[in-house]
């Protein structure tokens, strides 16, 4: 079972993950991240700043989980632009170092295997990041995805186009239709796994990840067979689980010179 931390709020859970990313990076100048993007990772990316300020992190390398597929990679809501503009820079990492998957239709038939090949010659990824989607999406793999798909075209549901419309001014029918993601069989070759998650609406998602049977119909569920998943809740984000109080214990008990 994945370990299961349950703090006070989105800052805490930031904190906490920007700590263990901080201490790979310590360990492992050359660590291979893996970067989410969309609105949970941000106050692990802030809480960054202060604790890789001053660090060397001229050899960290990282690779996106996703990128939609047409969008010009210029758009301020690309993820290549994101990752720049969220991750890259602030964090003075080397942009050369740094990827996304290559969403621009001309050569995107070889798109998923390129961007599979340019992780594995970095020698994989050693700690990936992930939010989830309301509808229990690992990167952009939406309920029906294979459980041991690589990184290929998909097409987001009409759900996920409606929450990531406040990207898009509001507007579902602005959000592209398809993306290149990694696919889950990918994440699951990470060596280790940060799940977080904020919020009620993720409540259902988080419950079936957690203590759901494993499904394609609840892509999350497919990290229950990870070996290293560490998922890191606030309380609305944990409110459907059944053993809360079982992870609250568990996490209380737990020697103080552990990290995730
Ligand atoms: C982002 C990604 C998605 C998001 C998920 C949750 O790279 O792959 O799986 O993590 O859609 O998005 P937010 O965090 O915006 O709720």
């Amino acid at each position: 079972m994945a370990e299961v931390i349950i703090l006070p709020d989105a800052r805490a859970a930031g904190e906490l993950v920007a700590d263990a990313i901080a201490t790979l990076v310590a360990r492992r100048p050359e660590a291979v991240l893996g970067l989410a993007t969309g609105s949970t990772p941000l106050p692990v990316y802030e809480a960054l700043r202060s604790r890789l300020g001053g660090a060397d992190v001229s050899r960290v390398r990282g690779f996106a989980l996703d990128e939609y597929v047409g969008l010009d990679p210029a758009h301020p809501q690309s993820y290549r632009s994101v990752i720049a503009r969220e991750v890259v820079e602030p964090l003075g990492l080397d942009p050369s170092r740094i990827r996304t998957p290559d969403g621009r239709l001309e050569g995107i038939e070889d798109a998923g295997d390129e961007y599979e090949a340019a992780i594995a010659a970095a020698g994989g990824i050693d700690l990936q990041l992930l939010g989830i989607g309301t509808d229990g999406h690992i990167a952009f793999n939406e309920p029906g995805s294979s459980l041991a798909s690589r990184t290929r075209i998909k097409t987001l549901t009409s759900q996920t186009r409606a929450d990531n419309a406040r990207f898009f001014g509001g507007d579902p029918d602005a959000v592209p239709q398809h993306c290149l993601t990694q696919g889950v069989g990918t994440i699951r070759d990470a060596r280790q796994v940060v799940l977080v998650a904020d919020g009620r609406r993720k409540a259902e998602a988080v419950h079936q990840l957690v203590e759901g049977p494993v499904s394609a119909m609840w892509p999350a569920t497919a990290l229950q067979l990870h070996p290293h998943v560490t998922v890191v809740l606030d309380p609305p984000a944990a409110s459907r689980l059944q053993l809360a109080g079982y992870f609250r214990e568990t996490r209380a008990a737990k020697p103080a010179w552990q990290g995730l």
